[in-house]
């Protein structure tokens, strides 16, 4: 049999593009052999381990010399997005040093591997105007490669999760096209949900089942921010104590109107989204035959603001301050001399649940921040996304195990690189070019 290709995984986290890649290998009845891994997230450490048993796990890839790497073919490396020094490129040379790409650019220069898969976020096109990836790309063609790059989306991999990450692939003998890669249908969220779980049992939960069915909660989000029809708000489910219907119209005009430029000018302050509106000022787009004869617009407002829907406060503006180190900073700062106004209580508020994700349809772009909040169907209840169900929206097969609990689990998998994606792009690069 001919030798093992061997590679490296920097960044490795739960190794996503490690399985991806010997999966490849497998399909492919070819040897693969991982010989050096870096990460620096003790859990991800731990389940990596766990998962990928006897390999050992290097620390921080800033502090390990490129000689103590044993040699390898195939670098992998889902590398953290940081900006360049705008400074340095705009002086004609790509000064990387002090981003974590500096440690790709190294370790290719000093170990001149046959090749490497890179992963980002879609956003490194734009980042800095296109320059970020326009340095990337020049700093890795000048190390002798064939590169290129590509946007590709989970969805089009048979994984019912939009997102969408830049690959960029680079080969020492040839030039590799990542364009017409064989995609299959987009499969629906329904295909890997599982069932019969225990649901949510909270006030928060019973308000939101007893106002609307499954079907109407299927793909809407839960924020008081934001307007739109896929929006379910504190107020549409009486969170904070009941409001009539001419409070949950009013409270659905101002979240519209106080994004508005205009209430800045008016009241010569700097535009914030969302700023605090007087009775006067609401009174003019509020006409009274909004309200129903008993009622009164202030007493209404009151009766918010006793609820905790909105606050009654100054409007804040952008001053400049001097801070610690005796530099200038901008500050948002209450104006004291300007009236109080009305304003949603948004700020950092967030519900036990973000989205309701629709079974029929396909997970956001998953991130860190936010999976432990996603709730889908199950039954006549709704639940979070279990850990095995998260690991499915990353391409990863059954065996996989993570042990640890959910929020420390998802952490790890929104930054995952999703694992049938990248066996795709590896056997494109094994199929055309044997290591
Ligand atoms: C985008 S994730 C990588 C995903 C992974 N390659 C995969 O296949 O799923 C980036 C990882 O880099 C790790 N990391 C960040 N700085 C590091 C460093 N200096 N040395 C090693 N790992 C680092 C993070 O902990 C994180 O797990």
């Amino acid at each position: 049999m001919k030798k093992a290709i061997r590679f490296i995984d920097l960044f490795a986290g739960l190794g996503g593009m490690r399985l991806g890649l010997e999966r490849a290998c497998l399909e492919l009845n070819l040897k693969v052999e991982c010989v050096f891994t870096s990460e620096i997230k003790p859990n991800a450490v731990r389940t990596y381990q766990e998962n990928f048993p006897n390999s050992k796990v290097w620390g921080d890839i800033r502090i390990i010399p490129s000689e103590e790497i044993p040699d390898f073919h195939l670098l992998l490396a889902g590398f953290p997005c940081q900006a360049f020094s705008t400074a340095g490129m705009r002086q004609g040379f790509a000064d990387t040093r002090g981003t974590l790409f500096f440690e790709v650019e190294r370790i290719l220069r000093d170990k001149q591997p046959d090749g490497f898969i890179l992963e980002n976020v879609a956003g490194l096109v734009t980042n800095n105007k296109g320059e970020t990836l326009k340095t990337i790309l020049h700093i890795l063609k000048n190390l002798g490669y064939f590169v290129t790059c590509e946007v590709l989306n989970a969805l089009d991999f048979g994984v019912p999760q939009d997102r969408k990450r830049i690959y960029i692939v680079g080969m020492r003998s040839h030039s590799l096209s990542l364009k017409d890669i064989p995609t299959s249908k987009p499969v629906p969220l329904s295909h890997i949900l599982e069932t019969g779980k225990p649901t949510l049992k909270s006030e928060f939960i019973d308000k939101l089942l007893s106002h609307y069915s499954m079907e109407e909660l299927a793909g809407k989000s839960i924020k008081d921010k934001r307007g739109g029809k896929n929006n379910i708000h504190s107020w549409d489910i009486d969170l904070r104590g009941k409001t009539n219907a001419t409070q949950k119209q009013l409270l659905n005009l101002l979240l519209k109107e106080r994004r508005k430029k205009k209430w800045a000018k008016l009241k010569g302050i700097k535009w914030m989204d969302g700023m605090p509106l007087t009775l006067e000022e609401i009174t003019s787009f509020f006409a009274p035959e909004h309200l129903f004869e008993f009622e009164d617009l202030r007493t209404l407002l009151d009766d918010l603001v006793a609820k905790n829907y909105l606050a009654f406060e100054h409007p804040k503006d952008e001053v400049e301050v001097l801070n610690n180190n005796n530099q200038k900073v901008k500050k948002r700062l209450a104006r004291m001399d300007l009236p109080k106004g009305y304003n949603l209580v948004t700020g950092k508020l967030s519900f036990e649940i973000s989205k309701i994700l629709d079974p029929n349809e396909f997970a956001p772009t998953l991130v860190a921040t936010d999976m432990e909040r996603l709730a889908v169907i199950d039954g006549e209840g709704l639940r979070k996304l279990t850990i095995r169900e998260g690991l499915k929206l990353f391409g990863f097969c059954d065996r996989y195990q993570i042990d640890l609990p959910e929020k420390k689990a998802f952490d790890l998998l929104g930054n995952t690189v999703v694992v049938s994606v990248m066996e795709k792009i590896s056997d494109r690069l094994l199929r055309t070019k044997h290591l």
